[in-house]
This record gives C-alpha cells, structure tokens and sequence, in this order.
C-alpha cells in the first residue's frame, strides 16, 4: 500500500516524501508545479535512494488522478496540493476557491470511488484567525481574515462532514504554525518565485544579497520587543510530524485536528538575531509600517499532538536558521556550475 502525497513537489511536500521514504512507506507522488519544480521530486530520489512513482496532475483533472488511484493501491492520502500566498488570495479569490476547494473535492470523490478514506490534512494555524490567548489549543474559536485561510477553514470543515455520515473516514487536519529550514543535504528547500513574502525566505535573499534589507512590520505590537511573535518549526520536525500522522490515520477514524507547533515565540528581530549567530552574515534591517491582516502573537500548545501522535519538536532555532542558510548557498552554488557548464 502507498501513501499518495499531493503538493509532493513543494516546501513542506517534499521534505515529506523523504521522512515517508526514509520510514519504509511506499509513495506516489502528485504535483502540477504551479508553485514547484520537477527538481524537488529528483531532489527526494537523490537523498533517499530511493524511486517512486511522480504524475503531473493537477487536483482539476479528475480523468488524470483517476489513472493515479487505478494505477497504484493507495491507502491513504496526505493533501499539501493548494495555493497559499495570502495576499494574492486577497487580490484572486476565485482563483483561491476553485483551485483549492474544487481541487480537494475531486480528489474526495475520486479517493471515495477506489475506496480510499484515510486523508492527512496540510492545514494551517491561520484557522485561529487572531487568537484572545496564547497558547493556542485545537478547540480554540476558529475565524478567518483572507480567502486563503477561509479556504483551509473550509476545507476542515468539509473534510469533517465525510466522517459524519460514514464511519469508515479517518481524517487528520494537521495546523501548522510557520515552518522554516531545509533538509540537511541543501537539495530541498523554500525557494519561492519573486520577492518572498514569508519572513526567513526574506531574511536569506538579503543575507544572500538579492535583497538591500529587511523590513520589519511594525516594531509596537505587545510583545517582548514590540515586533511580531510566532512559533516557527523546523520543516523536518513538521515533516516526521506526518509520518505519525499517517501511522495514527490507519488506526483511528473520524476526525481530529492536530496543532503541530514548538510550543515556543520568537519575535522577528529573535530570528534576525538568531540568523546572525547560526551563519555569521549580518541581516540588515529596517522598522516598517504593520502589514495589514498581521497578529501581534501566535503560537502553539503542542501538547495533543505528543498525547496523539507521540510526535514533539526536536531542532531548534539556530537549526532552522543555519538549515535554511545551507540550502540557498548550495542553491546558489548549482546555479553557478549549471551557467558555467553553460558557457
Ligand atoms: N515579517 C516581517 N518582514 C517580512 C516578512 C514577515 O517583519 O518581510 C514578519 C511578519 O510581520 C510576522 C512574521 O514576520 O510578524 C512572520 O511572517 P510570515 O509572513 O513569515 O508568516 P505569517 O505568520 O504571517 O504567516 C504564516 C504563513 C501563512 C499561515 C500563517 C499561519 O505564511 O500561510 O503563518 O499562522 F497562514
């Protein structure tokens, strides 16, 4: 039996597949690289070893992901596949909804028709919207600000009404807080097209000197310095977190929904600093206006997901950072032997 791992090819997708691969699972691999390159899929056969089937498909094509279930048994599916960029959910709404919601119900169905009902959830803690407290448990209010977290709140919730009427649906909503690193080897990591919205893909492009400075939006938000706190975690850590995830899948049904988190908040000027230590390059910066929708706090009581999954973060910060670091620099280093092989 294979785990199907839609998204395979992105950030978090791909280190995935290697936690999967390196714990025995069988994978299939689905990716329409809108978001992605075919160089992440032979990234994860580089590190592993190991080979597995990849389609480009996009969730859309229901014909092309019916030829994935037939061609392959899959016993379980982890669903990363989906647009994420928050600010383009605002300016593309319905882009958002119909790729990311119309997306996940063709997989259900198709999933439903090959009797497949095992499904692990790339949600996100944006479902908290702005939490009143910190830390934030499972059954804390859930609410929305943009089109791209109403369409993880969605999906949750549809994904939640499949177990209602039939007991065989096991579904895990994993809420991610913000995941950071790369996979120790430099092969895989986040690399988004353009100038990166995400802090640490920011804090590398300047390091890297792509980019003059950081700005940091807003330094008078209640907290320890006054700039934003959140819960980052090691996208490896994230990534081992679904291994347990599908283990605990093929043996409960129904569904739960699982902080992954460190437990711990770092502020934006902690992870600057954080960033100088662990690579020694400096991080310029400058005090920005807020950035309209941002919270000031946000971080997790991962405290269910040990009770459940038996899963708790290992690395910590300066292992995010230097991970990170590690990846664009060999990054940088491919791309210079590919243009002078070029030449
Ligand atoms: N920040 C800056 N400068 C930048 C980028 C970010 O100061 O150039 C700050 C933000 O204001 C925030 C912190 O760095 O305080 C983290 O920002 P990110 O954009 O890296 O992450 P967010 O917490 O805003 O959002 C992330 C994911 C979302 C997800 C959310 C869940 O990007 O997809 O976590 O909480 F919904």
């Amino acid at each position: 039996m294979s785990v199907l791992i839609t998204g395979g090819a992105g950030f978090i997708g791909s280190h995935t597949c290697v936690e999967l691969l390196q714990a025995g699972e069988e994978i299939v691999v689905v990716d329409n690289f809108v978001n992605s390159k075919p160089a992440a899929v032979e990234a994860v056969k580089t590190i592993t070893g190991k080979d597995f089937p990849f389609y480009e498909v996009d969730l859309l094509d229901e014909e092309g992901l019916e030829r994935v279930f037939s061609e392959n048994q899959i016993d379980c599916v982890i669903h990363f596949a989906g647009l994420k960029a928050v600010g383009e959910s605002v300016q593309q709404p319905l882009r958002y909804y119909h790729n990311n919601l119309t997306g996940s119900l063709i997989l259900c169905r198709v999933m439903e028709r090959h009797g497949c009902k095992r499904m692990v959830f790339s949600s996100s803690a944006t479902v908290y919207g702005n939490p009143h407290t910190v830390p934030i448990t499972e059954d804390f209010p859930l609410s929305t600000t943009n089109p791209y977290g109403s369409t993880k709140l969605m999906l949750e919730r549809i994904f939640g009404d499949l177990c209602v009427p039939d007991p065989e649906w096991s579904v895990t909503l994993l809420r991610y807080f913000n995941p950071i690193g790369a996979h120790e080897s430099g092969l895989i990591g986040e690399d988004p097209n353009g100038i990166p919205n995400n802090l640490m893909p920011y804090i590398c492009q300047v390091a890297a000197g792509k980019l003059d400075h950081l700005n940091v939006f807003g330094n008078d938000y209640p907290t320890h310095d006054g700039t934003g706190v959140r819960d980052y975690i090691h996208v490896v850590d994230l990534a081992k977190g679904h291994c347990n995830a599908v283990r605990y899948a093929r043996q409960h049904t129904g569904c739960d929904a699982i902080n992954l988190g460190t437990g711990k908040g770092y502020s934006v000027l902690d992870i600057v600093h954080a960033f100088e230590t662990a690579t020694g390059v400096k991080v310029p910066y400058e005090i920005a206006p807020r950035r309209a929708g941002d919270i000031p706090t946000c971080y997790a009581d991962p405290s269910k997901a040990k009770r459940v999954l038996g899963w708790e973060a290992k690395y910590g910060l300066e292992d995010m950072c230097r991970s990170a670091w590690n990846y664009i620099q060999k990054k940088q280093e491919r791309e210079g032997k590919e243009r002078r092989s070029e030449d």
